[in-house]
């Protein structure tokens, strides 16, 4: 069958399996299947599947049709830049945990430029080469990764309760000869991760069980559990996280999560008593990340 044939049989199946963006989805299967990009499909529209392509394109079409994220199918996803491999044991990364990133880099670039001969001196701050962070609950190690591309001499830890999840982490960091720049620590939470921290950033479970029924169908039966459902009301994960993160960052350090709108006011209510807590919207004006600075004293 010719490619152009092929592509549009797909795309009358997705569609009627109801897959949403079922022309996206088809093309990028395809070129999965290929091994080639978007403008190789529209040169070549005449050219022919072998049996053996046609066979793993039907095979990866019936894995989308039964819902499973076209990542998980290709075994990519697409971060600040970065391809960066995905399997069912990580969350797959979201552009909007791309703000978690955005505000680390305003805070660490307004904490590390003096305002004042006085703030120069500050005992509270280091110089950005001093800065030590950590990304709790890394999954694909997506938000380390970023951090440590766009921060190159801090020292980057990442931690996450999922060996397998560690596993695809490291996978990533060497992907990008990058694994001597993050420690990476099998751990719950902060656990025994020695010292303190200027930054603790992470992406946390934060959904409710109780809001279960409006989670995506795909989100419910493929990703995992322990990355999606933090327990019945959705703040259990960050109300063990913040206290954690009170003692592990240095005085005048922040914490910076991503949170949802279901559970914002939670959030500042958990974070009473800390300083300059700030809660940005993402594109579509949800509320997304969480800023807050750990008191001076
Ligand atoms: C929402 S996912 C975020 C993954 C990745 N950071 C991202 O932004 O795509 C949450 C991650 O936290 C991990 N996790 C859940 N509970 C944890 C805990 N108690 N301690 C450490 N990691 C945990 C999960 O395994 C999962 O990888």
């Amino acid at each position: 069958m010719q490619l152009k044939d092929s592509l549009a049989g797909a795309i009358a199946r997705l569609s009627s399996e109801n897959v949403p963006s079922p022309r996206l989805n088809a093309e990028l299967l395809l070129m999965f299947t290929l091994g080639s990009d978007r403008a190789y499909l529209f040169a070549h529209p005449e050219r022919v599947l072998t049996a053996d392509e046609q066979s793993r394109y039907d095979a990866a079409l019936a894995q989308r049709s039964r819902g499973v994220p076209a990542q998980y199918i290709t075994g990519h996803q697409e971060f600040w830049g970065m391809d960066l491999i995905v399997s069912p044991a990580v969350l797959i990364p979201r552009p909007e945990t791309e703000h978690v990133i955005e505000t680390v880099l305003e805070l660490q670039a307004s904490d590390s430029r003096p305002q004042t001969p006085d703030a120069r001196n500050a005992e509270v701050r280091g110089p950005r080469s001093e800065v030590r962070l950590v990304d709790v609950g890394t999954g694909s190690g997506c938000i380390a990764l970023a951090l440590v591309k766009e921060l190159p001499t801090a020292e980057i830890h990442a931690t996450d309760i999922s060996p397998a999840a560690l596993e695809i982490a490291r996978a990533n960091a060497a992907r990008y000869q990058l694994e001597k720049r993050i420690h990476f620590h099998n751990s719950d939470l902060l656990e025994g991760l020695p010292g303190r921290f200027d930054m603790i950033v992470s992406n946390p479970p934060y959904v409710g069980e109780s809001e279960e029924d409006t989670v995506q169908l795909e989100v419910r039966k493929f990703e995992p559990r322990t990355a999606v459902f933090a327990g019945p009301a959705g703040t259990e994960v960050i109300e063990r996280l913040i206290p954690q993160a009170r003692a592990a960052l240095r005085s005048g350090g922040w914490l910076v999560m991503e949170i949802s709108g279901t559970i914002a006011e939670k959030t500042k209510k958990l974070l009473e008593g800390w300083e300059d807590v700030e809660i940005k919207p993402d594109l579509q004006s949800i509320p997304r990340v969480v800023q807050a600075r750990r008191p001076k004293t």
